[in-house]
Protein backbone atom coordinates (compact mmCIF):
# COMPACT_ATOMS: atom_id res chain seq x y z
CA UNK A 1 0.00 0.00 0.00
CA UNK A 2 1.36 3.25 -0.83
CA UNK A 3 1.96 6.53 1.81
CA UNK A 4 -1.32 7.92 2.60
CA UNK A 5 -1.20 11.56 1.51
CA UNK A 6 -4.91 12.59 1.96
CA UNK A 7 -8.45 11.70 4.07
CA UNK A 8 -11.78 12.65 3.81
CA UNK A 9 -13.86 12.70 6.93
CA UNK A 10 -17.86 12.74 7.05
CA UNK A 11 -19.51 13.04 10.10
CA UNK A 12 -23.50 12.24 11.01
CA UNK A 13 -24.85 12.59 14.66
CA UNK A 14 -24.54 14.38 17.37
CA UNK A 15 -22.02 17.27 18.80
CA UNK A 16 -20.32 14.57 20.59
CA UNK A 17 -19.24 12.62 16.83
CA UNK A 18 -18.51 16.38 15.63
CA UNK A 19 -15.97 16.77 17.93
CA UNK A 20 -14.84 12.74 17.91
CA UNK A 21 -14.04 13.52 14.35
CA UNK A 22 -12.07 16.92 15.45
CA UNK A 23 -9.78 14.00 17.78
CA UNK A 24 -9.46 11.53 14.50
CA UNK A 25 -8.60 14.29 12.26
CA UNK A 26 -6.10 15.51 14.48
CA UNK A 27 -4.40 12.34 14.74
CA UNK A 28 -4.18 12.22 10.77
CA UNK A 29 -3.07 16.07 10.45
CA UNK A 30 0.03 15.31 13.03
CA UNK A 31 1.36 12.43 10.71
CA UNK A 32 1.09 14.83 7.71
CA UNK A 33 -2.08 13.56 5.99
CA UNK A 34 -3.81 16.08 4.54
CA UNK A 35 -8.02 16.66 4.57
CA UNK A 36 -9.27 16.79 1.64
CA UNK A 37 -13.33 17.77 0.87
CA UNK A 38 -13.91 15.49 -2.00
CA UNK A 39 -14.09 11.63 -1.44
CA UNK A 40 -12.57 10.62 -5.10
CA UNK A 41 -9.18 12.33 -4.39
CA UNK A 42 -8.63 10.65 -0.69
CA UNK A 43 -6.15 8.00 0.05
CA UNK A 44 -8.56 7.50 2.74
CA UNK A 45 -12.34 7.74 3.75
CA UNK A 46 -13.77 7.68 7.20
CA UNK A 47 -17.11 7.52 8.31
CA UNK A 48 -17.94 8.90 11.70
CA UNK A 49 -21.18 7.28 12.11
CA UNK A 50 -24.73 7.46 14.17
CA UNK A 51 -26.89 4.89 14.75
CA UNK A 52 -29.47 6.96 16.68
CA UNK A 53 -32.29 6.74 14.32
CA UNK A 54 -32.52 4.06 11.38
CA UNK A 55 -32.20 7.16 8.31
CA UNK A 56 -28.94 7.76 9.78
CA UNK A 57 -27.61 4.12 9.43
CA UNK A 58 -29.21 3.99 5.99
CA UNK A 59 -27.18 7.11 4.94
CA UNK A 60 -24.14 5.13 5.71
CA UNK A 61 -24.95 1.55 4.17
CA UNK A 62 -25.89 3.91 1.03
CA UNK A 63 -22.20 5.30 1.31
CA UNK A 64 -20.77 1.77 1.61
CA UNK A 65 -22.44 0.47 -1.05
CA UNK A 66 -21.18 3.57 -3.60
CA UNK A 67 -17.61 2.72 -2.08
CA UNK A 68 -17.92 -1.23 -3.73
CA UNK A 69 -16.00 0.09 -6.84
CA UNK A 70 -13.11 2.61 -5.30
CA UNK A 71 -10.04 -0.04 -5.14
CA UNK A 72 -7.23 1.53 -3.93
CA UNK A 73 -8.71 3.63 -0.89
CA UNK A 74 -8.42 2.33 2.71
CA UNK A 75 -11.83 2.83 3.90
CA UNK A 76 -13.02 2.61 7.43
CA UNK A 77 -15.99 3.31 9.85
CA UNK A 78 -15.61 4.75 13.48
CA UNK A 79 -18.49 5.84 15.55
CA UNK A 80 -21.28 4.63 16.42
CA UNK A 81 -22.40 1.74 14.02
CA UNK A 82 -18.85 0.56 14.57
CA UNK A 83 -20.48 -0.04 17.71
CA UNK A 84 -23.41 -1.44 16.89
CA UNK A 85 -23.09 -3.27 13.95
CA UNK A 86 -19.96 -4.67 14.34
CA UNK A 87 -18.36 -7.91 12.52
CA UNK A 88 -21.88 -7.58 10.12
CA UNK A 89 -20.08 -4.50 8.56
CA UNK A 90 -16.85 -6.34 8.01
CA UNK A 91 -18.71 -9.06 6.88
CA UNK A 92 -21.13 -7.85 4.52
CA UNK A 93 -18.58 -5.10 2.91
CA UNK A 94 -15.43 -6.61 1.95
CA UNK A 95 -14.19 -3.47 0.73
CA UNK A 96 -14.37 -1.93 4.22
CA UNK A 97 -10.90 -1.81 5.52
CA UNK A 98 -11.36 -1.49 9.43
CA UNK A 99 -13.97 -0.77 12.04
CA UNK A 100 -13.00 1.61 14.80
CA UNK A 101 -15.27 2.00 18.04
CA UNK A 102 -15.84 4.86 19.69
CA UNK A 103 -13.38 3.54 22.60
CA UNK A 104 -10.62 3.32 20.58
CA UNK A 105 -10.41 6.62 18.74
CA UNK A 106 -6.64 7.10 19.53
CA UNK A 107 -6.15 3.82 17.90
CA UNK A 108 -6.81 4.92 14.39
CA UNK A 109 -2.94 5.13 13.52
CA UNK A 110 -1.96 2.08 15.12
CA UNK A 111 -4.84 0.16 12.82
CA UNK A 112 -3.47 2.54 9.76
CA UNK A 113 0.35 1.21 10.06
CA UNK A 114 -1.27 -2.07 10.01
CA UNK A 115 -3.07 -1.70 6.70
CA UNK A 116 -0.46 -0.01 4.67
CA UNK A 117 1.90 -3.27 5.55
CA UNK A 118 -0.73 -5.63 4.45
CA UNK A 119 -4.26 -3.92 3.50
CA UNK A 120 -6.27 -6.84 2.64
CA UNK A 121 -7.10 -8.18 6.39
CA UNK A 122 -9.42 -6.54 7.90
CA UNK A 123 -8.94 -4.54 10.95
CA UNK A 124 -11.58 -4.29 13.67
CA UNK A 125 -10.59 -2.19 17.33
CA UNK A 126 -13.59 -2.40 19.48
CA UNK A 127 -13.10 -1.98 23.43
CA UNK A 128 -16.14 -1.85 25.80
CA UNK A 129 -14.59 0.36 27.97
CA UNK A 130 -13.59 4.02 27.93
CA UNK A 131 -10.08 5.21 26.93
CA UNK A 132 -8.37 6.77 29.22
CA UNK A 133 -5.82 8.64 26.59
CA UNK A 134 -8.96 10.65 25.65
CA UNK A 135 -8.61 12.55 28.75
CA UNK A 136 -5.39 14.20 27.69
CA UNK A 137 -5.65 14.36 24.30
CA UNK A 138 -6.77 18.12 22.63
CA UNK A 139 -7.92 18.00 19.47
CA UNK A 140 -7.22 20.79 16.98
CA UNK A 141 -10.78 22.29 15.98
CA UNK A 142 -12.63 23.55 13.21
CA UNK A 143 -13.96 26.17 14.13
CA UNK A 144 -11.77 29.05 15.42
CA UNK A 145 -14.51 30.92 18.09
CA UNK A 146 -16.08 28.26 19.50
CA UNK A 147 -15.35 24.45 20.75
CA UNK A 148 -17.54 21.24 22.02
CA UNK A 149 -15.18 19.70 25.24
CA UNK A 150 -16.20 16.43 26.10
CA UNK A 151 -16.93 15.99 30.09
CA UNK A 152 -18.86 12.91 30.56
CA UNK A 153 -18.84 10.25 28.25
CA UNK A 154 -21.61 7.11 28.16
CA UNK A 155 -25.11 7.12 29.53
CA UNK A 156 -26.60 4.89 32.78
CA UNK A 157 -30.24 5.78 31.52
CA UNK A 158 -31.23 3.20 29.30
CA UNK A 159 -34.06 4.86 27.78
CA UNK A 160 -36.40 1.97 26.57
CA UNK A 161 -35.88 3.30 22.92
CA UNK A 162 -32.33 4.87 22.75
CA UNK A 163 -29.21 2.55 21.73
CA UNK A 164 -26.47 4.93 22.97
CA UNK A 165 -25.77 3.16 26.24
CA UNK A 166 -24.91 -0.05 23.49
CA UNK A 167 -22.52 2.17 21.11
CA UNK A 168 -21.19 4.31 24.00
CA UNK A 169 -21.75 2.32 26.88
CA UNK A 170 -21.84 3.12 30.98
CA UNK A 171 -21.14 6.73 32.03
CA UNK A 172 -17.32 7.89 32.88
CA UNK A 173 -16.81 11.02 34.23
CA UNK A 174 -13.38 12.94 32.71
CA UNK A 175 -10.94 13.90 35.22
CA UNK A 176 -11.41 17.34 36.02
CA UNK A 177 -7.78 18.57 35.72
CA UNK A 178 -7.70 17.45 32.36
CA UNK A 179 -11.19 19.44 31.55
CA UNK A 180 -9.62 22.45 33.07
CA UNK A 181 -5.93 22.35 31.24
CA UNK A 182 -7.83 21.81 27.89
CA UNK A 183 -10.34 24.76 28.84
CA UNK A 184 -7.13 27.32 29.41
CA UNK A 185 -5.37 25.66 26.45
CA UNK A 186 -8.60 26.79 24.59
CA UNK A 187 -8.43 30.19 25.99
CA UNK A 188 -4.88 30.74 25.06
CA UNK A 189 -5.39 30.24 21.43
CA UNK A 190 -8.10 32.29 21.44
CA UNK A 191 -11.18 30.77 21.50
CA UNK A 192 -14.22 32.41 23.48
CA UNK A 193 -16.71 29.77 23.81
CA UNK A 194 -17.19 26.43 25.26
CA UNK A 195 -19.64 23.57 24.99
CA UNK A 196 -19.57 21.05 27.57
CA UNK A 197 -20.83 17.82 26.02
CA UNK A 198 -22.12 14.71 27.65
CA UNK A 199 -24.91 12.71 27.24
CA UNK A 200 -26.23 13.65 30.72
CA UNK A 201 -24.01 16.39 31.99
CA UNK A 202 -25.92 16.17 35.08
CA UNK A 203 -24.33 13.17 36.12
CA UNK A 204 -21.10 14.81 35.94
CA UNK A 205 -18.73 13.32 38.48
CA UNK A 206 -21.40 10.94 40.24
CA UNK A 207 -19.57 7.92 38.99
CA UNK A 208 -16.43 9.02 40.83
CA UNK A 209 -17.56 10.23 44.14
CA UNK A 210 -13.92 10.18 45.43
CA UNK A 211 -13.79 13.68 43.54
CA UNK A 212 -16.38 15.19 45.43
CA UNK A 213 -16.97 17.57 42.48
CA UNK A 214 -20.39 17.55 40.74
CA UNK A 215 -21.40 19.10 37.44
CA UNK A 216 -21.79 22.42 39.29
CA UNK A 217 -18.29 22.69 40.61
CA UNK A 218 -16.83 22.11 37.63
CA UNK A 219 -18.94 25.29 36.25
CA UNK A 220 -17.55 27.79 38.79
CA UNK A 221 -14.00 25.98 38.21
CA UNK A 222 -14.77 27.07 34.84
CA UNK A 223 -15.76 29.99 34.77
CA UNK A 224 -12.92 31.01 36.34
CA UNK A 225 -10.95 30.75 33.83
CA UNK A 226 -9.66 34.07 31.60
CA UNK A 227 -10.39 34.83 28.00
CA UNK A 228 -13.40 32.69 27.85
CA UNK A 229 -16.56 34.70 28.07
CA UNK A 230 -19.50 32.34 27.26
CA UNK A 231 -20.16 28.23 28.75
CA UNK A 232 -22.50 26.18 27.30
CA UNK A 233 -23.97 22.71 28.04
CA UNK A 234 -25.79 19.79 27.16
CA UNK A 235 -27.67 17.63 27.22
CA UNK A 236 -29.37 18.02 30.85
CA UNK A 237 -31.81 14.66 31.65
CA UNK A 238 -34.69 16.10 33.70
CA UNK A 239 -34.25 13.67 36.87
CA UNK A 240 -31.07 14.87 37.60
CA UNK A 241 -30.97 18.59 36.92
CA UNK A 242 -30.47 20.44 40.41
CA UNK A 243 -30.81 23.33 41.90
CA UNK A 244 -27.05 23.92 42.40
CA UNK A 245 -27.02 23.63 38.49
CA UNK A 246 -29.64 26.41 38.71
CA UNK A 247 -28.14 28.94 40.98
CA UNK A 248 -24.89 28.26 38.79
CA UNK A 249 -26.54 29.74 36.01
CA UNK A 250 -28.21 32.30 37.87
CA UNK A 251 -24.55 33.74 39.37
CA UNK A 252 -22.14 32.85 37.06
CA UNK A 253 -21.18 35.16 34.07
CA UNK A 254 -20.07 32.82 31.41
CA UNK A 255 -22.37 30.66 32.24
CA UNK A 256 -25.15 30.51 29.54
CA UNK A 257 -29.05 31.07 30.23
CA UNK A 258 -29.88 28.20 27.75
CA UNK A 259 -30.33 24.66 28.92
CA UNK A 260 -31.17 21.57 26.55
CA UNK A 261 -33.32 19.58 28.70
CA UNK A 262 -35.51 16.77 26.78
CA UNK A 263 -38.76 16.12 27.91
CA UNK A 264 -39.52 13.03 24.81
CA UNK A 265 -43.16 13.48 25.58
CA UNK A 266 -46.25 15.17 27.89
CA UNK A 267 -48.06 11.63 28.45
CA UNK A 268 -46.68 10.27 31.65
CA UNK A 269 -48.28 6.91 30.22
CA UNK A 270 -45.76 6.88 27.17
CA UNK A 271 -42.74 8.37 29.61
CA UNK A 272 -43.00 5.41 32.01
CA UNK A 273 -42.79 3.21 28.77
CA UNK A 274 -39.72 5.22 27.48
CA UNK A 275 -38.47 4.67 31.29
CA UNK A 276 -38.00 8.33 31.56
CA UNK A 277 -38.45 8.18 35.30
CA UNK A 278 -40.76 11.36 35.99
CA UNK A 279 -43.56 12.52 34.64
CA UNK A 280 -44.56 15.40 32.80
CA UNK A 281 -46.15 17.16 36.37
CA UNK A 282 -42.59 16.78 37.51
CA UNK A 283 -41.07 18.15 33.87
CA UNK A 284 -43.08 21.21 34.99
CA UNK A 285 -41.92 21.74 37.79
CA UNK A 286 -38.30 21.85 36.87
CA UNK A 287 -39.10 24.12 33.99
CA UNK A 288 -40.97 26.48 36.75
CA UNK A 289 -38.39 26.19 39.29
CA UNK A 290 -35.41 26.84 36.51
CA UNK A 291 -37.65 29.93 35.35
CA UNK A 292 -38.21 31.15 38.92
CA UNK A 293 -34.15 30.95 39.36
CA UNK A 294 -33.02 32.44 35.88
CA UNK A 295 -36.32 34.10 34.90
CA UNK A 296 -34.50 34.84 31.13
CA UNK A 297 -33.45 31.43 31.15
CA UNK A 298 -34.35 29.60 27.19
CA UNK A 299 -35.58 26.07 27.52
CA UNK A 300 -34.90 23.85 24.69
CA UNK A 301 -35.85 20.14 23.66
CA UNK A 302 -36.11 16.69 22.04
CA UNK A 303 -39.26 15.03 21.24
CA UNK A 304 -40.16 12.05 19.91
CA UNK A 305 -43.17 11.03 18.74
CA UNK A 306 -45.43 7.37 17.43
CA UNK A 307 -44.01 5.74 19.90
CA UNK A 308 -45.07 2.32 20.42
CA UNK A 309 -49.05 2.74 21.19
CA UNK A 310 -48.59 6.45 21.47
CA UNK A 311 -52.60 7.43 20.96
CA UNK A 312 -54.06 10.97 20.16
CA UNK A 313 -54.73 11.58 23.46
CA UNK A 314 -50.88 10.50 24.48
CA UNK A 315 -50.32 12.99 21.45
CA UNK A 316 -52.45 15.89 22.49
CA UNK A 317 -50.72 15.93 26.18
CA UNK A 318 -47.20 16.08 24.64
CA UNK A 319 -49.02 18.95 22.12
CA UNK A 320 -50.43 20.87 25.51
CA UNK A 321 -47.18 20.40 27.33
CA UNK A 322 -45.27 22.08 24.35
CA UNK A 323 -47.59 24.96 24.30
CA UNK A 324 -47.53 25.62 27.98
CA UNK A 325 -43.64 25.40 27.79
CA UNK A 326 -43.26 27.47 24.37
CA UNK A 327 -39.52 25.75 24.16
CA UNK A 328 -37.16 28.36 22.49
CA UNK A 329 -35.39 24.96 20.80
CA UNK A 330 -37.39 22.06 20.06
CA UNK A 331 -35.73 18.66 17.88
CA UNK A 332 -38.89 16.57 17.21
CA UNK A 333 -38.44 12.75 15.86
CA UNK A 334 -40.22 10.16 14.71
CA UNK A 335 -39.79 7.18 16.55
CA UNK A 336 -37.81 4.66 15.31
CA UNK A 337 -37.11 1.55 16.60
CA UNK A 338 -33.39 0.28 17.52
CA UNK A 339 -32.10 -3.55 18.08
CA UNK A 340 -31.48 -4.66 21.01
CA UNK A 341 -33.48 -2.16 23.38
CA UNK A 342 -36.34 -2.81 25.24
CA UNK A 343 -38.83 -0.90 23.15
CA UNK A 344 -37.83 -2.82 20.00
CA UNK A 345 -39.93 -5.47 21.49
CA UNK A 346 -42.87 -3.43 21.33
CA UNK A 347 -44.70 -3.68 17.92
CA UNK A 348 -43.99 -0.30 16.22
CA UNK A 349 -47.61 0.59 15.60
CA UNK A 350 -48.15 4.04 14.68
CA UNK A 351 -48.31 3.83 10.75
CA UNK A 352 -45.72 6.42 9.59
CA UNK A 353 -49.03 8.82 8.02
CA UNK A 354 -49.50 9.52 12.08
CA UNK A 355 -45.99 9.43 12.97
CA UNK A 356 -45.49 12.58 10.17
CA UNK A 357 -48.66 14.31 11.07
CA UNK A 358 -47.93 14.76 14.44
CA UNK A 359 -44.26 15.95 13.95
CA UNK A 360 -45.75 18.17 11.68
CA UNK A 361 -48.44 19.64 14.14
CA UNK A 362 -45.93 19.98 16.79
CA UNK A 363 -43.17 21.81 14.07
CA UNK A 364 -45.87 24.49 13.36
CA UNK A 365 -47.02 25.22 17.10
CA UNK A 366 -43.06 25.57 17.69
CA UNK A 367 -42.89 28.00 14.54
CA UNK A 368 -46.07 29.77 15.82
CA UNK A 369 -44.32 30.11 19.13
CA UNK A 370 -40.76 31.35 17.82
CA UNK A 371 -42.55 34.17 15.90
CA UNK A 372 -44.73 35.44 18.75
CA UNK A 373 -41.04 35.20 21.08
CA UNK A 374 -39.32 36.94 17.88
CA UNK A 375 -41.62 39.77 17.75
CA UNK A 376 -41.01 39.87 21.72
CA UNK A 377 -37.29 40.81 20.91
CA UNK A 378 -38.09 43.58 18.30
CA UNK A 379 -36.87 46.81 20.35
CA UNK A 380 -34.56 44.87 22.85
CA UNK A 381 -30.67 44.70 22.96
CA UNK A 382 -29.27 41.45 22.99
CA UNK A 383 -25.50 40.84 23.52
CA UNK A 384 -23.97 38.96 20.57
CA UNK A 385 -20.91 36.64 20.33
CA UNK A 386 -20.23 37.11 16.50
CA UNK A 387 -19.02 34.11 15.51
CA UNK A 388 -18.34 34.17 11.09
CA UNK A 389 -20.11 36.00 8.29
CA UNK A 390 -23.72 34.57 6.88
CA UNK A 391 -23.51 32.45 3.75
CA UNK A 392 -23.66 35.08 1.25
CA UNK A 393 -21.04 36.99 2.95
CA UNK A 394 -23.18 40.50 3.29
CA UNK A 395 -23.70 40.04 7.35
CA UNK A 396 -21.89 38.85 10.24
CA UNK A 397 -23.61 36.18 12.61
CA UNK A 398 -23.34 34.87 15.95
CA UNK A 399 -25.72 33.77 18.93
CA UNK A 400 -27.35 35.91 22.13
CA UNK A 401 -26.22 34.14 25.28
CA UNK A 402 -30.31 32.45 25.34
CA UNK A 403 -28.97 31.03 21.44
CA UNK A 404 -30.93 33.17 19.47
CA UNK A 405 -29.03 33.37 15.87
CA UNK A 406 -28.50 36.81 15.12
CA UNK A 407 -26.78 38.27 12.17
CA UNK A 408 -26.14 42.25 11.85
CA UNK A 409 -23.44 44.43 9.12
CA UNK A 410 -20.34 44.93 10.52
CA UNK A 411 -16.70 44.71 10.25
CA UNK A 412 -15.46 41.11 9.75
CA UNK A 413 -12.73 42.37 12.20
CA UNK A 414 -15.22 41.89 14.98
CA UNK A 415 -15.75 37.90 14.85
CA UNK A 416 -14.82 36.55 18.05
CA UNK A 417 -15.86 39.88 19.87
CA UNK A 418 -19.03 40.35 22.10
CA UNK A 419 -21.34 42.86 20.44
CA UNK A 420 -24.49 44.43 22.08
CA UNK A 421 -27.05 44.29 19.16
CA UNK A 422 -30.25 46.09 18.91
CA UNK A 423 -32.77 43.99 17.36
CA UNK A 424 -35.27 45.47 14.66
CA UNK A 425 -36.24 42.36 12.88
CA UNK A 426 -36.59 38.65 12.21
CA UNK A 427 -36.82 36.01 9.39
CA UNK A 428 -37.52 32.88 9.95
CA UNK A 429 -35.40 31.88 13.10
CA UNK A 430 -33.05 34.48 12.96
CA UNK A 431 -32.92 37.98 14.73
CA UNK A 432 -31.80 40.85 12.34
CA UNK A 433 -30.48 44.14 13.74
CA UNK A 434 -27.69 46.64 14.11
CA UNK A 435 -24.95 47.07 16.51
CA UNK A 436 -25.65 49.46 19.05
CA UNK A 437 -23.41 52.51 19.37
CA UNK A 438 -24.88 53.46 23.30
N1 LIG B 1 -36.19 7.06 17.65
C1 LIG B 1 -36.39 8.38 17.49
N2 LIG B 1 -35.69 9.31 18.15
C2 LIG B 1 -34.76 8.89 19.04
N3 LIG B 1 -33.94 9.56 19.86
C3 LIG B 1 -33.19 8.68 20.54
N4 LIG B 1 -33.53 7.42 20.19
C4 LIG B 1 -34.51 7.52 19.26
C5 LIG B 1 -35.28 6.59 18.53
N5 LIG B 1 -35.11 5.28 18.69
C6 LIG B 1 -33.94 11.04 19.99
C7 LIG B 1 -34.24 11.46 21.42
C8 LIG B 1 -32.91 11.96 21.91
C9 LIG B 1 -32.29 12.48 20.63
C10 LIG B 1 -30.81 12.65 20.68
O1 LIG B 1 -32.66 11.53 19.67
O2 LIG B 1 -35.18 12.50 21.37
O3 LIG B 1 -33.01 12.94 22.91
FE1 LIG C 1 -30.36 7.88 25.20
FE2 LIG C 1 -31.82 8.37 27.38
FE3 LIG C 1 -29.14 8.25 27.55
FE4 LIG C 1 -30.29 10.32 26.30
S1 LIG C 1 -30.52 9.81 28.49
S2 LIG C 1 -28.53 9.11 25.58
S3 LIG C 1 -32.07 9.36 25.35
S4 LIG C 1 -30.49 6.55 27.03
Amino acid sequence: MKKLNTYYIRTYGCQMNELDSEILSTQLENRDIKKVEKEDIADLIILNTCSIRDAAEQKVLGKLYEYKKSKDKIIGICGCMAMSKKEELLKKFKHLDFILGTNNLLDLNNVLDDLIIKKNIQRKKIDTTYEKGLDNFFAKRVNKIKASISIIRGCNNYCSYCIVPQTRGKEVSRDYKSIIKETKHLANLGYKEITLLGQNVNSYGLDKPEWKIHFSDLLYELDKIEGIDRIRFMTSHPKDITKELMYAIRDLKKVCEFVHFPVQSGSDEILKKMRRTYTSEYYLTQVNLLKSIVPNATIGTDIIVGFPNETDEDFNQTYKLFDKVSFDTAFIFAYSPRQKTYAARLEDNVPNEIKQIRLKKLLSLFHETLKKKYQNLIGSKQEVLVERHNKDGLFLKGRTRTFEKVIFKGDPKLIGSLQIINIEDFSHQTLKGHISLT
